[in-house]
């Protein structure tokens, strides 16, 4: 426990979409690629989770896994789980994919809780969507444009973190 970052704690974030096996999964992906390249003082711990249980224990998409691969991210051993109430508890961060993620998040999550829970593309400023739309029964394109709106929210997110956690002492 000698290292700031150990006795500060690490900021802990969840994605969170309804599957967890296309775009919480691939945002997981996203974000630890964009960490790995940054030099942070202080620890990042990610995760990913669904709404919904119909997919625990699977892998993501197979549609997903391609089109991270094309971009250097593999998330072929990620497994699919379900949001529960201890995650609103244990993460700094809830990030929700689309509208109806927020308000069952905000369903699941107790009051003093709630700020925590945030819509991806709000941290999204080249995109002027307010949802990462689901890829599931659409095409391939889905995957590829779902990809490009992840990387920028990504990005956006964080920018915000490191001004909020990397000047702290
Ligand atoms: P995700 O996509 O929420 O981005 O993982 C979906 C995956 C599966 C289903 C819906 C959306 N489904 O209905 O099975």
């Amino acid at each position: 426990m000698s290292d700031s970052s150990e006795s500060r704690g690490a900021v802990r974030v969840l994605f969170v979409c309804l599957g967890n096996i296309c775009r919480s999964p691939t945002s997981e992906g996203v974000f630890r690629k964009l960490l790995e390249t940054q030099q942070l003082d202080f620890d990042i711990e990610v995760d990913s989770a669904g709404t919904a249980g119909y997919h625990v224990g699977d892998p993501p998409d197979r549609r997903a896994t391609a089109a991270a691969a094309r971009r250097d991210i593999d998330i072929s051993a990620l497994r699919a789980r379900r949001t529960q109430v201890y995650d609103m508890e244990t993460f700094d961060y809830i990030i929700a994919m689309d509208r109806s993620n927020y308000h069952d998040l905000i369903d699941l999550c107790p009051h003093h809780a709630r700020g925590k829970i945030r819509l991806f593309m709000d941290f999204a400023d080249e995109w002027d969507f307010d949802e990462v739309p689901d890829p599931y029964f659409g095409g391939d394109s889905g995957f590829e444009r779902v990809l490009d709106m992840i990387e920028s929210a990504a990005g956006g997110l964080l920018e915000e973190i490191k001004g909020i956690y990397g000047a702290r002492s």
